[in-house]
């Protein structure tokens, strides 16, 4: 466990900000970070702390004067398995894309629709991470996670984990008092595939797969988001900015007149769930570049980083792209994206 002083911060999020961390400590184990919690009162007298994954749903707008705790906890486990499942435990710091990959390889199925979203494991079940019909909520298992004030490890099995559409406890209730430590997945070997979205039945069928296995559906999926999401090692982003927002059915039928366009999902008698790319991109935001940040221009739902944009500089035009769909729709969009 190194302790690093006035550290730059731009190769631990996506959004390649340029700040500052007054204090930076990697952990790799969880006797680090036991160790860590042990004295983190006595030697740090309480500084702001900040639990740093993948760095890949965050917008850094200032230096941030506190101690950043980098998890890099490494491992995959089968903990158990039977004919039908496979129980898998993976630490906080491995990399999501690589676990999808590695599970795709051997066939295990519940996870290959969320490949290629960027973060590690640590921060999936925190945001309750979700892609072409899937959210990682229906393979999570259970997790463990540490009391940062009495670094207690705890495990939480799925239904204590309150999770919602990008949502869970730890978000809420418990926000800034755990760190995640492992996940287990319940992945399936005999696969039930999720495909009832038109775009992977269309991607599969220009690929001339008749009969679709993990492999082709994760490469499917790979596919449909090179095409409309910028790689973060590219073009600096942290995927969707905002969240897809929530209105009452009657709100939704209002807005249908004035918009007949609108895209809305029906999600119970009383509610739709409105796309906010669509109400992003009728505001005339969809590809448009104001200085160093922009709008992406196959997703509306991404803020990109040409390179030198600074943190305010992208809050500025998320805020400036919320007030304007406000203003047209109605309606409030409240970022996805962690903003400091
Ligand atoms: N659309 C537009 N303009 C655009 C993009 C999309 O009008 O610029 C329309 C599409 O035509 C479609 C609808 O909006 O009818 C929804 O678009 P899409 O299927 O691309 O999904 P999304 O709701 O914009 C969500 C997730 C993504 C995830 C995709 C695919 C959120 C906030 N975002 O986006 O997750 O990859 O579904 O399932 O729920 C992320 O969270 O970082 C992320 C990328």
């Amino acid at each position: 466990m190194e302790l690093k002083k006035n550290i730059s911060l731009k190769e631990f999020n996506t959004f390649g900000i340029d700040v500052k961390a007054d204090i930076f400590i990697e952990i790799s184990s969880l006797d680090e970070m036991l160790v860590f919690l042990a004295n983190y009162k006595k030697d740090f007298y309480n500084l702001p702390l900040l639990i740093l994954g993948g760095g890949s749903n965050i917008l850094f707008t200032k230096n941030f004067e506190g101690i950043v705790l980098k998890i890099n906890t490494k491992g995959i486990d089968i903990i158990n398995e039977d004919n039908e499942y496979i129980f898998i435990k993976a630490y906080s710091g491995e990399v999501w894309e690589s676990f999808v990959d590695y599970c795709v390889d051997k066939a295990w199925a519940g996870i290959e629709n969320l490949a290629l979203i960027p973060g590690n494991i640590g921060s999936c079940p925190v945001q309750n991470i979700g892609a072409y019909g899937v959210e990682v909520k229906d393979v999570i298992y259970e997790l463990e996670a540490v009391n940062i004030n009495s670094g207690e490890l705890k495990v939480f099995q799925n239904k204590m984990c309150n999770f919602g559409y990008r949502n869970s406890i730890f978000k809420n209730e418990l926000k800034n008092q755990y760190i995640i430590h492992s996940v287990v997945f319940k992945l399936n070997k005999k696969p039930v595939f999720n495909i009832k979205y038109d775009a992977i039945k269309d991607e599969l069928k220009a690929m001339d797969v008749i009969t679709p296995n993990i492999k082709a559906i994760s490469k499917a999926i790979g596919a449909i988001r090179r095409r409309k999401l910028p790689d973060t090692h590219l073009l600096g982003n942290a995927g969707s900015f905002f969240k897809n927002p929530t209105v009452s059915s009657a709100f939704f039928e209002e807005l249908k007149v004035k918009h007949p366009n609108i895209i809305g999902y029906k999600l119970s008698e009383s509610e739709y769930k409105l796309a906010a790319a669509y109400l992003i991109e009728a505001c005339g935001w969809k590809g448009i570049r104001v200085g160093e940040c922009g709008v992406h221009d196959k997703q509306a739902l991404v803020i990109v980083n040409y390179g030198n944009a600074k943190g305010k500089d992208i809050a500025d035009l998320a805020w400036k792209i919320k007030d304007s769909v406000y203003k047209k729709f109605n309606v409030n969009i409240e970022p996805e994206v962690n903003v400091l």
